[in-house]
């Protein structure tokens, strides 16, 4: 990366990890384009010295005016990271098309479609796209499954990205996050209060699935203190491939690679209060 001129993109950074890298890029002398989705955050982050652009990313329209506007202002792109993303809590049966749908189009498709628009900018400069996963790619959990399997279809992609990126000089790095204080939990309390009804199979097992829901901000790592780590890892060169940081991000990876399933299990049931196998009827109409 060029140290005088570099120019970094971080999406949905209103809040929580993306805010923190943000602050932590600028304090590290990149020039920062930040997105958000409220007009009324734009001039909160002009306010903080970085450079706001109003956009949700599962709008394609306004995915390309945003880029279009840092191409006006910039020669290159040197970092993108794809932040932006929510956790639809519940269990995976109580989810909607609907709902399926947006978990996917926000935290995979949409990073495809962000990343090929800026490919020409990140190109130039040898830049550096970092994905935000996640643990619960490899910790699967009940009640987040529809959450975990977008973050291991993010995983997947990104190390399909690493190959195909690396012979135009780009570098891709997959920041696998543990809990980090954020407003993340807030969203999937929201989410699963919204999904749960007692006409559900699962309605007898709410105390799980809030217990799941709240689950990234038990004991969550401070974001700035992430952001610090990761910032710095980025810089290297080359990054490195992957980076792991914040509360259980080394320890659940290794706990899913080494335990035998129906140890993992029994884990789970526990943990999210699953009764007896067999011990639930479906009601008939
Ligand atoms: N916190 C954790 O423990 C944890 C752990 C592993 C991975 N992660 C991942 O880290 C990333 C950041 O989450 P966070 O923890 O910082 O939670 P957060 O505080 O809720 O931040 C998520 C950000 O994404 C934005 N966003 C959501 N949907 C969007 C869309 N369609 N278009 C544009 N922006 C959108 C949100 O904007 P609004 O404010 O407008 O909703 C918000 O700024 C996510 O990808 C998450 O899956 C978090």
């Amino acid at each position: 990366m060029n140290t005088t001129t570099k120019v970094a993109l971080v999406t949905g950074a209103g809040s929580g990890i993306g805010r923190a890298l943000a602050l932590e890029l600028q304090a590290s002398n990149f020039k920062v384009y930040v997105t958000v989705r409220r007009q009324n955050q734009l001039a909160e982050q002009q306010a903080l010295g970085l450079s706001p652009l109003l956009l949700d990313v599962n709008d394609q329209n306004a995915v390309h005016l945003a880029i279009s506007q840092i191409e006006q202002e910039q020669q290159q792109l040197d970092l993108l990271i794809n932040n932006a993303g929510f956790g639809a809590m519940g269990p995976v049966l109580d989810c909607s098309e609907a709902e399926l749908q947006q978990q996917f189009q926000t935290n995979v498709f949409s990073i495809v479609s962000l990343t090929r628009r800026c490919l020409p900018l990140l190109a130039k400069s040898g830049g550096t796209v970092a994905n935000i996963g996640s643990v619960s790619a490899d910790f699967v959990t009940p009640f987040a499954g529809v959450y975990c399997a977008s973050k291991a279809a993010l995983h997947a992609l990104n190390t399909a990205l690493r190959l195909e990126l690396a012979p135009f000089g780009i570098h891709t790095v997959l920041v696998q996050p543990g809990a980090i204080a954020s407003s993340f939990g807030n969203t999937a309390i929201s989410h699963a209060e919204q999904l749960l009804s007692e006409q559900s199979p699962w309605w007898p097992l709410r105390e799980g699935i809030r217990l799941r829901a709240a689950a990234s901000q038990q004991k969550p790592t401070p974001a700035h203190q992430f952001a610090h780590k990761v910032v710095k890892k980025l810089q290297q060169n080359p990054p490195p491939r992957r980076i792991r940081a914040g509360y259980g991000s080394v320890v659940l990876p290794l706990l899913a690679a080494l335990l035998p399933e129906f140890l993992l299990d029994a884990i789970l049931r526990r943990k999210f209060v699953l009764p007896k196998n067999g011990s639930l009827k479906i009601k008939s109409e």
